[in-house]
């Protein structure tokens, strides 16, 4: 995703940004740019691709500039080229902007922009901030900055540098992270820790609706226009550790980014105003005509795949159908003309589900694939793609990759319902409410990490594990069993809890944890019931359930509360204490977490 790294200070700026751009390439980018002031005069340098291009393109010219802005682009808004990447400038070539997030209204604005005489040089969204600015930036950058946020819907972390002021750099944020670095007559600004982390460890991290206003010598931080202070945190990492933010794991890490990789991955394709779900990449024409769904992954994907098909037949009324890469690619499946074909994958490179689309590509009516990586192989091969912005996973076992993959198939099975007249405004209105509850909602779980790492603890030493849900937790159920097998080494099935009598039962004693995934709503009953039966053979219980839930703690041995929501979200939280509870069994028993044996991350291979 994308990173900012802005300068000011007495040393070479663009040394200071292009260094900093370098540890931002972990987050993944398609382009990259940079803005510093010389004198009056504000010079600019972007290039297309990895950002030796933009390094090769600066090496033969001398830049002695001491404030600088730099940016690594992830497309989202306008392919990935030199004129789309950042920073842009309005139309005096004075102002500067570089911008992470999506400005929601960026049409309207743009529209009201063009009728005033601006002239545009991008498909972005986020130019039109520096046209904003030039508005009123008789009023000076401060002002002409805060006038502009008022008129801007969405996330941002926005950095601006403007020629005639070049004494100061004015940053805001609103959903993306901005933090401040703050050294000895130099300050940074940037999207973390590591960009800066080797010319000072003294940070303040900015936090939502905050200005900062930075200068060689300091920095104010204004809230809604009030002066605030922010506390310095005082950075123990080394270079190493502060590419896991801090964390001991990636793998930690990555659950700790599921809020965010789940608000990158909904941000820009929904307009609640008009309740509109809106993919930029997908033809509505084509999705409209499909009569049946079949979705194929592999993997963790595959229980996101599992929990579409509830939710899809649930609000589409369309037939959905599951498959597996490694079955499909040998079978004759029945797909016709009129059959979507949806294909997950966070590589974009298993070769067992790029073969399964071999198999039966050419008999499809449309194909849409939903990847993480950018340009890989089945993002290119399908009819559409959808990329999730998880940003790039590090830890073998998929985490917060699974999260963002159920944002979009969440938002695509209310945009197919929308198509086929299943769900009226109203109902999407209040689905797109209940998404946009979702990151502060797995953020609240996170929180409570440490009663997660207790129970684990508690646990690690049992060999067998059962997970059960019922309906659409059942995959989810899957997946805590999958989550634990993978970094804990220790043998563990998921089941759909009403199958329980139908077999796991004969493994119930007092030695085998099974795990409950138990919504409050019309089958809490027959989930209660399970556990009852579990007990009467001394069976030991970890439920899952809602946070206002007073009775489960009189049938389980452990629980683990989560927020309140309608009972077709619940898989979006569910899982995350899963892969936590799998992450602190996985460490306590001292496996390598991040690569487990055995496993890889992207399987290129039969
Ligand atoms: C491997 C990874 C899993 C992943 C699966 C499918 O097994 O270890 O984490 O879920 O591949 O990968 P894909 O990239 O297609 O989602």
């Amino acid at each position: 995703m994308c990173g900012i790294i802005g300068y000011i200070g007495r040393e070479n700026a663009a040394e200071r940004v292009i260094y900093g751009l370098k540890k931002l390439e972990y987050r993944g980018y398609d382009s990259s740019g940079i803005s510093l002031v010389e004198g009056s005069k504000l010079l600019r340098y972007r290039a297309k691709g990895r950002l030796e291009n933009l390094v090769s393109a600066l090496k033969n010219i001398r830049l002695h500039g001491t404030t600088a802005i730099g940016h690594t682009r992830w497309a989202t808004h306008g392919k990935p080229s030199d004129e789309n990447a950042h920073p842009h400038t309005d139309c005096t070539g004075k102002i500067t902007i570089i911008h992470n997030g999506i400005i929601e209204n960026y049409y309207e604005i743009k529209q009201m922009l063009l009728k005033r005489g601006h002239k545009f040089t991008s498909e972005t969204d986020s130019e039109i901030f520096a046209h904003l600015i030039e508005e009123n930036i008789g009023k000076g950058v401060e002002k002409a900055v805060q006038a502009a946020l008022k008129k801007i819907r969405g996330m941002y972390a926005m950095v601006i540098l403007h020629a005639g002021e070049p004494d100061k750099i004015v940053a805001a944020r609103k959903g993306s992270p901005l933090v401040l670095g703050i050294g000895k007559n130099e300050n940074f600004i940037a999207s973390d820790v590591p960009s800066f982390l080797k010319y000072t460890k003294k940070a303040v991290f900015l936090e939502d609706d905050d200005m900062a206003v930075i200068t060689k010598q300091g920095y104010t931080v204004l809230n809604n226009g009030k002066k605030v202070s922010r506390k310095i945190t005082h950075i123990k990492w080394n270079d190493s550790q502060a590419e896991k933010n801090g964390y001991p794991h990636y793998m930690l890490k990555e659950i700790g980014e599921e809020p965010q990789a789940f608000e990158d991955t909904i941000i820009g394709r929904f307009d609640s105003d008009r309740a509109k779900i809106l993919f930029e990449t997908v033809n509505d024409a084509r999705l409209r005509k499909m009569k049946n769904v079949r979705i194929i992954a592999c993997g963790t994907s595959y229980h996101a795949a599992y929990t579409t098909k509830y939710l899809m037949e649930k609000y589409s009324g369309l037939n959905v159908s599951v498959d597996i890469g490694s079955e499909i690619r040998y079978a004759a499946p029945a797909v016709t003309k009129d059959t979507l074909i949806i294909i997950i994958s966070q590589s974009g490179e298993t070769i067992d589900t790029i073969a399964a689309f071999n198999n039966i590509k050419k008999r499809a009516g449309y194909s849409i694939a939903v990847v993480n990586v950018v340009g890989s192989t089945l993002s290119r091969e399908l009819d559409s793609v959808i990329y999730t912005h998880a940003g790039p996973e590090i830890g073998v076992a998929a985490t917060k990759t699974f999260i963002s993959q159920l944002a979009v198939l969440y938002l695509l099975s209310f945009h197919i319902a929308s198509l086929k007249g299943r769900m009226s405004r109203k109902k999407i209105r209040s689905a797109l409410k209940s998404l946009r509850k979702i990151p502060g909602y797995i953020k609240e779980i996170i929180k409570e990490r440490k009663k997660i790492e207790k129970i684990g603890a508690k646990y690690s030493r049992h060999r067998d594990f059962l997970y059960y849900g019922r309906n659409i937790n059942y995959p989810i159920a899957l997946e805590g069993a999958l989550k634990l097998k993978e970094i804990s080494y220790i043998h563990a099935e998921g089941y759909p809890a009403g199958e329980m009598k139908h077999g796991p039962i004969a493994l119930v004693d007092d030695k085998v944890p099974n795990v409950f995934i138990a919504p409050v709503n019309a089958l809490y009953e027959k989930i209660i019931n399970n556990i009852e039966e579990i007990r009467a053979r001394d069976g030991i219980i970890i439920a899952v359930t809602n946070r206002s839930n007073k009775t489960m703690k009189n049938y389980a041995d452990d629980v683990i509360y989560i927020p309140d929501i309608d009972e077709d979200f619940y898989p979006l939280l569910a899982a995350v204490p899963l892969h936590l509870l799998a992450y602190y069994i996985g460490v306590k028993k001292g496996i390598d977490v991040d690569k487990p044996r055995n496993l890889a991350k992207s399987v290129t291979v039969e």
